[in-house]
């Protein structure tokens, strides 16, 4: 290995692992406040026959005008970033819809539904519901119920994308905190 790959290596570790201890203290931090923490990865596909993202509305109001255009997505819930050596734990579904007549704030709304179909929370659903102002920072939703181990669930959901494995996906990194306490 030369010296320049071996700092790469070690600098990847040293990232990896800040990462996780990242993930161990914002679980300490969830835990002490009653919470708990979900970490999971959403895989989008723009376009293509595999869309999982389609807009199923345009604007009424014509040219590039997004106010009114309504769709509907269907995206993978995995527990990693990498399609290939991550496992499948369910499918984020749901609708969004251009409801901002002036920007900012955007008004991109959001009502989804987490479905675990495998993994610790197989059986249960989270729904989400928010706007989401830009992709290009976090965004944060709330936690508005849940099904299964998640009745009466309350909290919030904060999202980032974090890669692009192909020039039409996106994956995004989700973290979960709910209550289930009434
Ligand atoms: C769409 O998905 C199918 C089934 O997984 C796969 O065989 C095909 O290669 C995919 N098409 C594209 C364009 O990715
Ligand atoms: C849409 O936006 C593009 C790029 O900003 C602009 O060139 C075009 O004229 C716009 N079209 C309409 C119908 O407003």
């Amino acid at each position: 290995m030369t010296s320049s790959s071996l700092l790469l290596s070690l600098l990847l570790l040293l990232a990896s692992s800040a990462a996780g201890l990242a993930t161990a203290a914002r679980d300490d931090d969830a835990s002490e406040h009653g919470l708990t923490h979900i970490h999971i990865y959403l895989h989008e596909i723009l376009s293509g026959p595999n869309a999982t993202t389609i807009a199923v509305t345009q604007s009424p109001r014509g040219g590039n005008a997004t106010f009114g255009r309504i769709g509907v997505l269907d995206l993978e819930v995995r527990d990693g970033s990498d399609p290939k050596s991550s496992e499948l734990l369910g499918r984020y579904q749901g609708m969004f819809a251009f409801a901002g007549l002036v920007s900012p704030p955007s008004g991109l709304l959001t009502t989804v539904n987490f479905v675990f179909t495998a993994g610790e929370h197989d059986g249960s659903t989270l729904a989400v519901l928010g706007s989401i102002p830009s992709f290009e920072d976090s965004f944060e939703r709330a936690v508005v119920g849940g099904t299964g181990a998640f009745r009466m669930a309350r909290g919030y959901c904060v999202t980032t994308a974090v890669a692009n494995p192909t020039p039409v996906s996106v994956v995004y990194e989700v973290d979960l905190f709910v209550k289930m306490d009434a």
